[in-house]
């Protein structure tokens, strides 16, 4: 495996501290060949089931014991990996579920339709699949720290898998816009925490010109290649799980990594022969964050946004990274970039956690609300990509009169107020 150049193909080994081509200054991958795709294992990942119970997770992450190594989840594809599994700083990310939705498919006119609840990781979020590889790299090159700008996610996720690898970890913030939940995350984990007086995309240009190229302060955005090779695997679970790809998937879009970092494994997966098709990819953005969404359409010279603004916390993003790949996987796949409004995400919301029994953050819901208002035909199997845990964003439900009603504590005051 090499790191190479989107733009111009310039190609660097794994162990030099890039986050953009030395070249041409533009995105990094990692180039991994088609044989050691067929060299991972075939069949359902263990750990994950379409809506039955779940197994106990294999004992290879929680043995550990404070040491490196890990068989499971994300470390089931380590043959794929730019790291080594015995060198794996992991916390057993991966193996999430994949709920097979009848009640609310029936509501919204899908046939199949499937929800990945990426909160069953180990922070609550899909990040965890990109910093089990992001951290294993960091030590590889002899990180001191490691750095990142975040809405809320990654910050967390990156703090718990620094403490795990003793690593010091430094989170820049956008001042009073992420999520409680996360913020408390960050702070358990003992995170240097630096609330920026910006937005997210001030942060992000703060961070990367505070990471240094010697790799001892070591960014771990998705910029980073390495964190979109761990996210890659969210691809390669649901291809496993459902024995092919579906015909569609749907998710979040913030700063554009996730979508390209799920179009790569699929893209891996279908060059390797191990699927037949390869899905079409669709990205929904928030109505006050939409940059990609109204760049694809023509509405505007560059995928850019001034003051972006939604109740979808991890995804108010006005200048996303990783756009360039997004756009490949969207233009590639024949797929799109959407936006729904606050109110259509509340409500997609509301509809998962009352009709499936999954409790989401706001941003995990876009890909509801979209098929909500468009009722779009013809999509076959669909597999929307719920990103984060509900908890981490108590206030985005609570905000609205909750369904909570007081009583005396008697029996007669109960039974009249429950009416
Ligand atoms: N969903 C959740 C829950 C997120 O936290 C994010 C991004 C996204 C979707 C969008 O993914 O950026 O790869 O397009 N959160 C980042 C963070 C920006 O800092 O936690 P993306």
């Amino acid at each position: 495996m090499i790191q190479r150049c989107i733009q111009c193909g310039a190609t660097y080994p794994l162990e030099r501290v890039l986050y953009t081509c030395a070249a041409c200054g533009d995105l990094l991958e990692i180039a991994v060949d088609a044989e050691d795709v067929r060299r991972l294992p075939t069949g359902a990942a263990s750990g994950e089931v379409a809506g039955g119970p779940r197994p106990a997770r294999g004992p290879a992450t929680t043995l550990a014991a404070g040491s490196a190594g890990a068989a499971g989840g994300v470390w089931r594809y380590a043959a794929a990996l730019p790291v080594e599994a015995a060198q794996a700083i992991s916390l057993g990310e991966g193996a999430t579920r994949l709920h097979r939705c009848e009640r609310l498919g029936r509501e919204l006119g899908v046939d199949a339709l499937y929800v990945k609840t990426e909160g069953d990781n180990p922070t609550g979020s899909f990040k965890d699949r990109g910093m089990t590889v992001g951290v294993t790299q960091a030590r590889r090159i002899g990180a001191q720290s490691v750095a990142c700008a975040s809405t809320g996610n990654t910050s967390a996720s990156m703090a718990a898998y620094a403490a795990k690898a003793g690593l010091e970890a430094v989170v820049l913030v956008p001042d009073g816009k992420i999520a409680m939940g996360k913020l408390a995350q960050a702070v358990a984990h003992a995170a240097r925490i630096v609330q920026i007086a910006g937005n997210f995309d001030d942060a992000m240009r703060l961070v990367q010109e505070l990471s240094s190229g010697d790799g001892r302060t070591y960014l771990l955005n998705s910029i980073n290649p390495f964190r979109l090779e761990g996210q890659k695997t969210l691809a390669y679970e649901v291809c496993d799980t459902l024995g092919d790809a579906p015909d569609t998937i749907v998710l979040p879009l913030g700063n554009a990594g996730n979508i390209s970092a799920i179009w790569k494994g699929i893209c891996e997966f279908h060059l390797a022969g191990r699927i037949s098709r390869r899905p079409r990819m669709i990205g929904v953005q928030a109505a006050g964050a939409a940059p990609l969404a109204a760049f694809l359409r023509g509405q505007c010279r560059e995928p850019r946004m001034a003051d972006p603004e939604t109740i979808a916390s991890a995804i108010r993003i006005g200048a996303p990274v990783s756009w360039k790949k997004a756009a490949a996987a969207i233009t590639d796949s024949r797929g799109s970039a959407e936006s729904v409004t606050d109110e259509e995400i509340l409500r997609a919301q509301r509809d998962l956690a009352r009709l499936e029994g999954l409790f989401v953050e706001p941003s995990s819901a876009t890909p509801i609300a979209w098929l909500r208002r468009e009722r779009p035909t013809g999509l076959g199997t669909v597999v929307c990509v719920a990103t984060g845990h509900g908890l981490k964003d108590p206030d985005a439900v609570l905000r609205e009169a909750p369904n909570i009603t007081k009583a005396g504590a008697t029996l007669t005051e109960l039974r009249s107020a429950l009416g």
